[in-house]
């Protein structure tokens, strides 16, 4: 007769093959979704076969786990706007983090080799840290905290030594295993509120606009924390070895994606507390803003002969991706070519553009990134810049700005610019765009989707 706890690994091994179809289904906007659902399949696979392994006990209590977890998870996950994504992916990974640091501490509580407790003890490290850092990443974003980084005196330094002592604590704590019980009662606690408490000092002195930078490093901790759990196990639990290691490595590669498209190193982020200063000083703008009215602005438009659509955070919130669809189409049916310049760090996460205007029916040839679009500028009659700000800041091209360096959208080469947003809000990064104030550009005031309505009622008129 077939021992059922014999599939375990037949399964495991089946699901991190779904797991890893499932991630590479990710990597494209028209196979993103059918992603979500391989990889979400694996992992309920992953967890129903769990259940398999022998000695298992106390099953009422992770039913209830479970249910509350799942049921939390389901409800938020229905309820959360797409601008609110950053923070969902956030605290989601947070609670990675703290069950990898969970099930390090009951490894270390039970009877464990050396190697294993080494492995628990950095992979515990790691979760914890990874755990604190995302609950204040999810603060920071939802608005329950001040987004400005937390900066203080000798900050680098106290960091450090918090780290060192939760490292110190971590070792004495495989000095003194689970059967010398007072000092492993003091070194436990100690190393996980230390590792906690590095974690929170870690993430405080970062400003919101790196944030998300973090919370995929974050990410990518949680999975090697996870992978390492997975080893610390008696007999090596595979599926948490190699979901944690794929993780690892994909948060890896993203942050440093990220961190690539904003010319910056994951030092100067960790580190750097970007945005600490209320204002830029010396920032060179001149002149004013210059508004335009919609009717004005559908007549530039109407008589050009291209336009290049420039996507950013603000359409995002304005929710108005269906109508920048019937804006190009209608365009379109009038000869004008129109296409669309995605910046890799538009929006608040990866891909945020190209998963709105996918959503939005728009075919992905119309889309361009910045090294295919940039040189086409010079030669556009219109930018129309929908809710973008940071992504086109010319003040990336000027040394001594907080954004020199960073690779953006060169717009005002353009013929003309429309910019829409709202007011004189600042980007993310809180840096004043002098884009606003060249002569070659028009201020479109008003949320994007009602100024895109007015912007196609107007062209329909013409
Ligand atoms: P932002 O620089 O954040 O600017 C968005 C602009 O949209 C604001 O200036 C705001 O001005 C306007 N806006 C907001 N709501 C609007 C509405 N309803 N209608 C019209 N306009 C609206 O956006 P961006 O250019 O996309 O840059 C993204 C920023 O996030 C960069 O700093 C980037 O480095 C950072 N970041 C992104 C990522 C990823 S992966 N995407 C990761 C890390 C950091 P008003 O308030 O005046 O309307």
């Amino acid at each position: 007769m077939v021992e059922f706890s014999s599939l375990i690994d037949p399964v495991y091994i089946a699901t991190v093959v779904i797991f890893i179809i499932g991630l590479q289904r990710m990597s494209h906007p028209s196979t993103a979704r059918s992603g979500i659902v391989w990889a979400g399949a694996a992992m309920l696979i992953a967890t129903i076969v769990t259940f398999l392994t022998p000695g298992l006990s106390s099953f009422a209590l992770m039913a209830i786990a479970i249910v509350i977890g799942g049921g939390l998870g389901y409800i938020a996950a229905k309820r959360v706007s797409m601008t609110d994504m950053p923070q969902m992916v956030a605290i989601y990974n947070g609670m990675g983090g703290g069950a990898a640091a969970g099930i390090a501490a009951v490894h270390l509580l039970g009877t464990t080799t050396a190697v294993t407790s080494v492995l628990a003890v950095v992979g515990g490290l790691i979760g914890a840290v990874s755990f604190s850092g995302s609950i204040i990443a999810f603060m920071k974003l939802q608005g329950w905290m001040r987004p400005r980084p937390i900066t203080f005196t000798g900050q680098q330094f106290v960091n450090m030594a918090v780290l060192a002592l939760a490292v110190a604590c971590g070792v004495l704590l495989l000095g003194h295993p689970a059967w010398v019980p007072a000092a492993f009662q003091f070194y436990l606690p100690a190393f996980f509120l230390l590792s906690l408490g590095f974690g929170l000092l870690m993430a405080l002195p970062i400003g919101g606009a790196d944030m998300p930078v973090v919370i995929s490093l974050f990410n990518a901790l949680t999975g090697i924390a996870v992978g390492l759990d997975g080893f610390s196990f008696p007999t090596p639990n595979y599926a948490m070895v190699i979901a944690g290691i794929i993780v690892g490595a994909a948060g890896s590669l993203l942050t440093l994606l990220m961190a690539r498209a904003m010319n910056r190193s994951i030092p100067n982020i960790l580190f750097g507390a970007f945005g600490a200063t209320e204002e830029e000083t010396g920032t060179g703008v001149q002149g004013s803003m210059k508004p335009i009215e919609a009717d004005d602005a559908a007549v530039m438009l109407a008589y050009s002969d291209t336009v290049i659509i420039v996507p950013g955070y603000g359409m995002a919130v304005a929710q108005a991706q269906q109508k920048v669809k019937e804006l190009a189409d209608l365009l379109e049916s009038r000869d004008v070519g129109v296409k669309f310049a995605i910046h890799p760090v538009a929006g608040r996460m990866p891909g945020h553009m190209n998963v709105l205007l996918a959503e939005a029916g728009i075919s992905y040839d119309r889309l361009y990134d910045r090294d295919e679009i940039n040189q086409e500028f010079p030669d556009t009659d219109l930018v129309l810049v929908i809710g973008a700000n940071d992504v086109v800041n010319p003040a990336a091209h000027r040394q001594g700005s907080p954004l020199y360096g960073m690779p953006v959208l060169d717009v005002e080469q353009a013929k003309n610019v429309i910019v829409l947003k709202r007011g004189a809000g600042k980007g993310f990064a809180g840096i004043e765009n002098d884009l606003f104030y060249r002569d070659n550009t028009r201020m479109l005031y008003g949320d994007a989707k009602e100024t895109i309505g007015l912007l196609i009622q107007a062209l329909k008129k013409l």
